[in-house]
């Protein structure tokens, strides 16, 4: 079974969204999958991922109102063997908590398992508007759906 952990800045909006949309496609695929997310930053732990998150995932059919926040953590390193990070700012800090080549390996852009050599990012939509919402469900759906296609 492949361990996936998707990571975001603040776990609270695309990171729980991929988990959730992950989720979602594992029961509908029966995919044998554990997936997990977390945050680069302690701001949100403990907390449901952000309302606006939440609602817009609701509206488009995913469940995300269970999940709560987590840090990252140098041993989810061992624990997970890939580690999807949502944007280049987050890529440089996790793999900054790597101890050896082995862990790095793990970490890459989400959007690059998918779109390889684009290195594109998922947007941070927290400061965003209700369309950033949107945008950001159906670019993380569209990559979820051809993401699995592999398992
Ligand atoms: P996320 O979005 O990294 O996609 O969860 C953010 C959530 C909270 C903050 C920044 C980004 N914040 O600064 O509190």
């Amino acid at each position: 079974m492949q361990k996936i952990l998707f990571v975001c800045l603040g776990n609270i909006c695309r990171s729980p969204l991929a988990e959730g949309i992950l989720l979602h496609l594992k029961e509908k695929h029966k995919l044998n999958l554990e997936i997990d997310s977390a945050g680069t930053s302690h701001y949100h732990i403990g907390e449901a991922p952000d309302k606006r998150t939440i609602a817009n995932a609701k509206k488009n059919g995913v469940d995300l109102s269970f999940l709560r926040a987590r840090q990252f953590n140098v041993n989810d390193f061992d624990a997970f063997d890939k580690i999807y990070v949502m944007d280049k700012s987050n890529l440089t800090n996790v793999v900054a908590l790597a101890k050896n080549q082995t862990h790095k390996n793990k970490v890459s852009l989400f959007l690059n398992e998918v779109y390889p050599n684009t290195n594109l990012e998922v947007p941070d939509p927290y400061y965003g508007t209700e369309k950033d919402f949107e945008d950001v469900f159906q670019l993380v759906y569209k990559a979820s759906e051809l993401f699995i296609k592999q398992f």
